[in-house]
């Protein structure tokens, strides 16, 4: 029994586990996001750390979009697959001297600058090369993304972003740093948020920081609202393309945008996360005492989501249309936190069955480890397979 909309015959010939990408998916969200945005004029970086697997990101370079980058090796894979520099963002609490120059010398649009201590140091390297390099301050507005604690980035308990108490010394001493301009704020509250109403209070924060801000007759060209759009993990198949039009139109319905001000948005899980799919096979199905265990060949070294969020993705049994039973899912993995999911219903598993981990394009290959020897999982497309 074969079912699913995913070519399952042809995983049964590959070496599991893999990640399968539905790159037509891809592209109409990818189409989505553009026609969305441009009703706003708002303009969209991707952001790389969410999958940063070369054929992902070249056909996201395709669409037009700019890119958010962490590292000096997203920034070079960025490049590489087709991103122009100048739509580059460069965020990350810490930046090395070597990443700053190579930003530097790609000419990145902007970097996003999380201290006063990193603003000196990127005055002080972009004046060795003579140049000046265009800053935006992330700014810690404290508002709570009510999402799991460890994706949630806003708040003063927080280490990322200049708190607010602190936002005036800061804005003080940027004109006496001849070596950079002053190209905006940045704001990114945590990930994987599912209510909008999130995005209501912080664009109401914004519009308070910018008054505050415009009292000292300081114009902010950009205001960029960062990423953090939740996709619904339950029901992969119900609402594959999150709703970009009330994302936006929240933030338009709410926003005091100043004439001539650009808005960026910085969007990753929503854009991949549901166009990937890992597949991986039944190994052994063991028969504890109390519980029956589906044991796969893929564990939390293909996908840590489950393990370090206590995120649920949705699994099926693409081979089986068995009564359904329930089964704790687990991995190979040496570590009792090598589970998927537990007293979880699936068609009822055989050895060779294969097992679709859905939802997983944002997060998953990219945070891949070769823990216990294991081979980083291959990818495969569907326009390609
Ligand atoms: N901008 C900044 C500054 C970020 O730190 C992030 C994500 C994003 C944008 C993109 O956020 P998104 O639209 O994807 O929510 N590994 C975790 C998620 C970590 C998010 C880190 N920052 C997970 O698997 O849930």
């Amino acid at each position: 029994m074969i079912k699913g909309n995913f070519p399952t015959e042809k995983f049964m010939n590959l070496r599991t586990p893999l990640y399968y990408y539905n790159v037509e998916l891809l592209h109409k969200t990818l189409d989505i996001v553009k026609s969305e945005s441009s009703k706003h004029d708002y303009k969209i970086h991707y952001a790389v750390k969410a999958n940063s697997n070369r054929r992902i990101l070249s056909i996201i370079a395709q669409h037009g979009l700019g890119a958010d980058c962490v590292s000096g090796g997203e920034i070079k894979i960025a490049i590489e697959s087709g991103f122009n520099p100048r739509k580059i963002v460069f965020a990350g609490i810490g930046k090395a001297d070597w990443e700053i120059n190579f930003a530097l010398d790609a000419n990145i649009q902007c970097f996003n600058v999380e201290s006063l201590a990193e603003l000196h140091v990127i005055n002080e390297l972009a004046s060795a090369k003579g140049k000046i390099a265009p800053v935006a301050l992330r700014v810690n507005p404290d508002v709570d993304a009510y999402t799991h604690a460890k994706i949630t980035t806003g708040t003063k308990e927080n280490k990322f972003g200049i708190n607010l108490s602190q936002l005036d010394e800061v804005l003080d001493i940027m004109p006496s740093l001849s070596s950079i301009s002053f190209a905006g704020l940045h704001f990114h509250i945590g990930s994987q948020i599912t209510s909008l109403e999130v995005f209501k209070r912080l664009t109401l924060k914004v519009n308070e920081i910018l008054t505050d801000i415009e009292a000292k007759n300081i114009f902010v060209p950009i205001v960029n609202f960062g990423g953090g759009l939740g996709i619904d993990y339950g029901h992969p198949n119900h609402l594959a393309i999150p709703d970009f039009e009330q994302y936006f139109n929240i933030i338009a319905e709410n926003f005091d945008r100043r004439p001539s001000q650009e808005v960026h948005f910085e969007p990753g899980r929503s854009i991949v996360g549901q166009c990937g799919t890992l597949i991986s096979k039944v190994l052994y199905v063991k028969e504890g005492e109390v519980k029956k265990f589906a044991i796969l060949d893929a564990g939390f070294t293909e996908l840590i989501r489950p393990a370090m969020y206590d995120s649920c993705h949705h699994i099926e049994n693409a081979t089986s249309d068995g009564e359904p039973e329930s089964y704790d899912i687990v991995g190979p993995v040496c570590e009792s936190s090598d589970v998927f999911a537990k007293d979880f219903k699936l068609n009822a598993c055989t050895r060779g069955d294969i097992i679709a981990l859905r939802s997983a394009g944002a997060y998953g290959e990219v945070m891949a480890s070769s823990y216990n020897c294991r081979e980083l999982p291959h990818s495969y497309f569907s326009d390609m397979i």
